[in-house]
């Protein structure tokens, strides 16, 4: 064959494809173990900001470990569920949210008239953490989730001990526009969260994010959140995920009935 031939230089440029592409999918195979690892890390650090607990370099597994504590709540019932009770699939190490919600085993469907989060299946469980000191609740990291503009947005909320003031709140997962919805993972705006009223003392949900920016000097500051800035559709999306996931047909009757349990001691 002649070395400047069509044959031999097609044959080369198949060769090449070849090599790459085993070069490439080697690559995707050896990395999927770290890559999953990376994610777990990457949730256990957003369940750590959420809860106030984390600084930067800090060891995060470890940290995890000794101060966190994951169960699995029935939502409607509002409680705990022993965990040698739960398939593999709903233990919390093994729990997929996107999986629980869309299996119709253990999802019901919402009525999208009264879903303005776009949440669309309810799962029947969902993991919950407490931070526990001296075998106390100091603190509970909950998992949200609900549409914004172009995606469905993952993360945590957490409250305080007294279960109404906000410890703070992270999204680990979302597909919203860098600069508009995607100013969800600013650290100024994450800020705010820190401190705000998620209810009053009747139990009904005040936070709220609004479109613009807090006025500071109204009492209404206290459970107000800036939106975001050219985002409405997700600063809406945000504001009803998190109506949705603290009201009766989310975490509602769980965290009524660890209210109890805190003020009974
Ligand atoms: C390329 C592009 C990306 C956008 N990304 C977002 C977004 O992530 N979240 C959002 O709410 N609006 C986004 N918008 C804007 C919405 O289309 C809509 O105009 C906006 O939510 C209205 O908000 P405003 O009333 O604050 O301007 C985007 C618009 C464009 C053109």
């Amino acid at each position: 064959m002649q070395s400047d031939s069509i044959m031999r230089t097609v044959l080369v440029a198949l060769g090449v494809c070849l090599v790459c592409s085993i070069m490439v999918a080697s690559a995707a195979v050896s990395l999927s173990a770290l890559q999953a690892e990376n994610k777990k890390l990457d949730k256990l650090k957003n369940i750590l900001q959420a809860g106030d607990l984390y600084t930067e370099n800090m060891e995060i597994e470890k940290v995890y470990n000794e101060k966190v504590q994951a169960a699995i709540v029935d939502l409607k019932k509002g409680q705990v569920v022993e965990i040698d009770q739960l398939p593999e699939e709903l233990q919390p190490a093994n729990f997929d949210i996107r999986k629980v919600s869309s299996n119709p085993q253990y999802s019901t469907a919402i009525d999208p008239k009264t879903d303005p989060a776009q949440v669309k299946r309810v799962p029947q469980y969902m993991p919950i953490y407490l931070v526990k000191e001296n075998n106390e609740t100091q603190k509970v990291i909950l998992p949200i989730h609900g549409k914004g503009l172009w995606s469905t947005l993952y993360g945590f909320i957490a409250l305080e001990r007294d279960l109404q003031t906000i410890a703070g709140l992270t999204y680990y997962e979302h597909a919203e526009t860098p600069g508009l919805g995607g100013e969800v993972d600013n650290p100024r705006w994450k800020a705010q969260w820190k401190g705000k009223q998620a209810f009053d003392d009747s139990g009904d949900i005040l936070i709220t994010v609004i479109k613009g920016i807090v006025d500071k000097a109204k009492p209404s500051a206290s459970y107000q959140i800036d939106g975001l800035a050219g985002a409405t559709i997700t600063t809406r999306g945000i504001d009803a995920t998190l109506k949705f996931w603290l009201g009766e047909r989310g975490y509602g009757p769980y965290l009524k009935k660890l209210a109890e349990e805190i003020n009974n001691g």
